[in-house]
């Protein structure tokens, strides 16, 4: 029973993050980015932190059951409503400093390269794939992140959960370490290839610049040779009293 379960659920867990499962590096960043955009948001409502009454029973404290709105779930569905548009506004495939790509707001980093075609054709349309994650993650899963939302209040807590251990386990796992890996190799392998065309575009830029240089260097000494045979002709036919440079 158990592990008929335990099938079902890491079907599950493996269906929910189809999007960008060839890069396993790309779907924890997804999250991660899911997290922190998420985060911020719970911050912001956090300020309008009011109690209400969740219903009329009393606690063991004989006391009328009330919910603070900050672990309320409709908290969690406010914060979640219209959020992927927003995410996937926000959130560009850009550079990280650790030369690793991934989906982030931080707009000093620069965006980030194809690393050849096969990479391209693999990452066609990456910040659809960003919203389609967040789609499966916010609605058609969503009791996971609920429960985080209502529970937790730092980013940092919450990114490990969703993430790392609780959530959706997309990050952290041996799997993204082997294609952060290869990502790196790839951009590796990428800026090899990009090294040598670019040596090439210079060589050949230096090639025109040369003969360019050359080019002039013959005009000038055409036009030279042709002013020498001006001034020995001048010199020449010059009646001798006016050679004043000669005296005899
Ligand atoms: C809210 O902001 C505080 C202070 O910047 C931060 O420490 C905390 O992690 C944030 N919480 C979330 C859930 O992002
Ligand atoms: C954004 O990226 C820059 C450059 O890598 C970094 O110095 C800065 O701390 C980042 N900002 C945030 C908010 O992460």
């Amino acid at each position: 029973m158990a592990v008929a379960f335990s099938v079902v659920f890491l079907a599950f867990i493996a269906s929910a993050l189809e999007p960008l499962s060839s890069q396993p590096q790309l779907q924890c960043s997804a999250c991660l980015a899911i997290a922190e955009l998420v985060g911020q948001k719970m911050n912001d409502t956090a300020k309008l932190k009011t109690t209400f009454q969740a219903s009329h029973r009393l606690d063991a404290r004989n006391k009328v059951k009330r919910i603070d709105y900050e672990s309320s779930e409709l908290r969690a569905y406010e914060i979640l409503d219209g959020f992927c548009n927003e995410l996937e506004k926000d959130y560009i495939f850009r550079l990280g400093e650790n030369n690793l790509r991934l989906f982030s707001s931080n707009k000093s980093l620069t965006r980030a390269n194809y690393y050849g075609k096969n990479d391209k054709k693999e990452l066609r349309s990456v910040s659809k794939r960003l919203r389609d994650i967040c789609n499966e993650i916010t609605e058609e899963d969503d009791t996971k992140i609920i429960s985080l939302i209502k529970k937790e209040r730092y980013l940092d807590e919450f990114q490990q959960k969703l993430c790392f251990s609780e959530g959706f386990k997309c990050c952290g796992t041996k799997k993204v370490e082997a294609s952060k890996e290869k990502e790196r190799e790839r951009r590796e392998k990428w800026l090899e290839l990009k090294k040598v065309k670019d040596e090439k575009i210079k060589a050949r830029a230096e090639r025109e610049k040369r003969k360019k240089e050359r080019e002039e260097e013959e005009k000038k000494r055409r036009e030279e040779s042709c002013s020498t045979t001006v001034d020995y002709l001048l010199f020449h036919f010059i009646p001798f009293n006016l050679r004043v440079e000669h005296t005899w």
